[in-house]
C-alpha cells in the first residue's frame, strides 16, 4: 500500500521497481498521464504516455482526456499545457526545472521593446514564461518557427527570446526580424571547431543540428530539425546512417533515446558535455512523489493565461 504522507526524500530510497509500480498504480487511480520531453532521463522516458518535442507535447496536452498531466520536462512546457488546459491539474515533478533561456526576457522588457517598435508583431518561442507569451501575438516552436514567420507576410517581427532561432528564421524567410538577445546555453556552446573535430573522427558522417545552435554551426549541418524531427530523420535514413554514421548536435538525452531505439546505428553526440541540467532534475522518485501527493501544481494568473492562450492557440492552428 502506498504511504501518501512520505516526503520526496524518502521516495529516493525506494527501489526502481517499486517506484515504477507506484507511478503506474497512481496514474490509473487518478486518471493521470505522463507527458515527457525528449531530453529527460531514460528511466523517465521509458514510462512516457507521450514522448516528444515541444510542439508534439503541446498538441498532446490538447488531446488527452486525463484529469492530471504530469509534465516531465521544464517549466515552460508544463505552463503551456496549463495554458491549453485550465481545467486540468498540471504537475511538474521538480519545481526548480526551469529553462534559463526563458528567463532572458520578462514582461517589462518586452513591453518596452513593443513601445520602441510599435508596428512590429511579436513572435515568441514557447521557451518563455506565460507572462511573455501573454504579451505576444503568436508563439512558435523549433519545428514550426519558419512556418509561423512566413504566416506573418512582410510584417516587421520582434522575435523572442532565442537569437539563434530568430537568425535561422531570417535566413529561411528573408523576414524583417528584430532578434532578442537570448540563447540556450546547451546549444549555443557548439562551435564549428566542435563539428570539425567530430568530422575528423567520423569523416563520412551526416551532421544534424537543432535550430537553437548558432548560425555558423547550422550552415554546415546536413539537416536542421526539432528534437522529434531528428528522431524522424534517423528513422527515415537508417540505411545511410548505418553506412556513414551520424553526428547529433543537441542535448545528449535525445542521443540516448535514439541509441536505445536503434542500438546498431553508429550515433555520435556532437559533444558529450551538452547536458541540460534542469531537464535532468526529474527522476522516478520525484515523479512517484509528485503523482501520489499531487504536489507542485502549475498555477497561472487567469488573465495572463487567457492572453497567453491566444498566442499558443494561433500557433497550434497553423501547425
Ligand atoms: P524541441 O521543441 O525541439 O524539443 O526543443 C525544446 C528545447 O528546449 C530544445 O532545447
Ligand atoms: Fe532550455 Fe536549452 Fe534546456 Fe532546452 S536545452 S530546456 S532551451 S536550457
Amino acid at each position: 500500500m502506498a504511504n501518501y504522507t512520505m516526503d520526496v526524500r524518502e521516495y529516493s530510497t525506494l527501489p526502481v521497481d517499486e517506484l515504477v509500480s507506484r507511478i503506474k498504480r497512481a496514474k490509473k487511480k487518478k486518471n493521470a498521464v505522463l507527458l515527457v520531453h525528449n531530453y529527460q532521463r531514460m528511466e523517465v522516458q521509458q514510462l512516457a504516455d507521450f514522448l516528444g518535442d515541444s510542439l508534439g507535447l503541446a498538441r498532446e496536452a490538447t488531446r488527452t482526456d486525463a484529469d492530471i498531466i504530469v509534465f516531465c520536462g521544464v517549466d515552460f512546457m508544463a505552463e503551456t499545457a496549463k495554458i491549453l488546459n485550465p481545467d486540468k491539474k498540471v504537475l511538474l515533478p521538480d519545481h526548480r526545472a526551469d529553462c534559463p533561456m526563458a528567463r532572458m526576457i520578462d514582461a517589462p522588457l518586452l513591453t518596452e521593446a513593443k513601445r520602441k517598435y510599435p508596428g512590429a508583431v511579436v513572435v515568441t518561442y514557447v521557451n518563455s514564461t506565460a507572462e511573455v507569451k501573454a504579451l505576444s501575438d503568436i508563439c512558435c516552436t523549433s519545428s514550426n518557427a519558419i512556418k509561423v514567420v512566413k504566416s506573418l507576410g512582410d510584417k516587421q517581427i520582434i522575435f523572442t527570446p532565442d537569437k539563434n532561432l530568430a537568425e535561422y528564421c531570417r535566413q529561411h524567410t528573408g523576414a524583417d526580424i528584430i532578434p532578442w538577445e537570448g540563447h540556450c546555453y546547451v546549444h549555443d556552446q557548439f562551435t564549428t571547431e566542435d563539428v570539425k573535430i567530430a568530422l575528423e573522427m567520423h569523416p563520412d558522417a551526416i551532421f544534424i543540428a537543432h535550430p537553437e545552435c548558432r548560425m555558423e554551426v547550422l550552415s554546415i549541418a546536413d539537416h536542421v530539425a526539432s528534437t522529434t524531427g531528428m528522431v524522424n530523420f534517423v528513422t527515415d535514413n537508417q540505411d545511410e546512417i548505418r553506412e556513414k554514421g551520424i553526428i547529433i548536435g543537441t542535448e545528449i538525452g535525445l542521443v540516448e533515446q535514439i541509441n536505445t531505439e536503434y542500438p546498431d546505428l553508429p550515433l555520435y553526440p556532437l559533444t558529450s558535455t551538452a547536458i541540460c541540467a534542469t531537464q535532468k532534475l526529474t527522476n522516478l522518485a520525484k515523479v512517484a512523489w509528485c503523482i501520489e501527493t499531487q504536489s507542485n501544481e502549475i498555477i497561472l494568473d487567469e488573465e495572463v493565461r487567457c492572453r497567453a492562450y491566444g498566442a499558443v492557440k494561433r500557433m497550434i492552428d497553423i501547425s
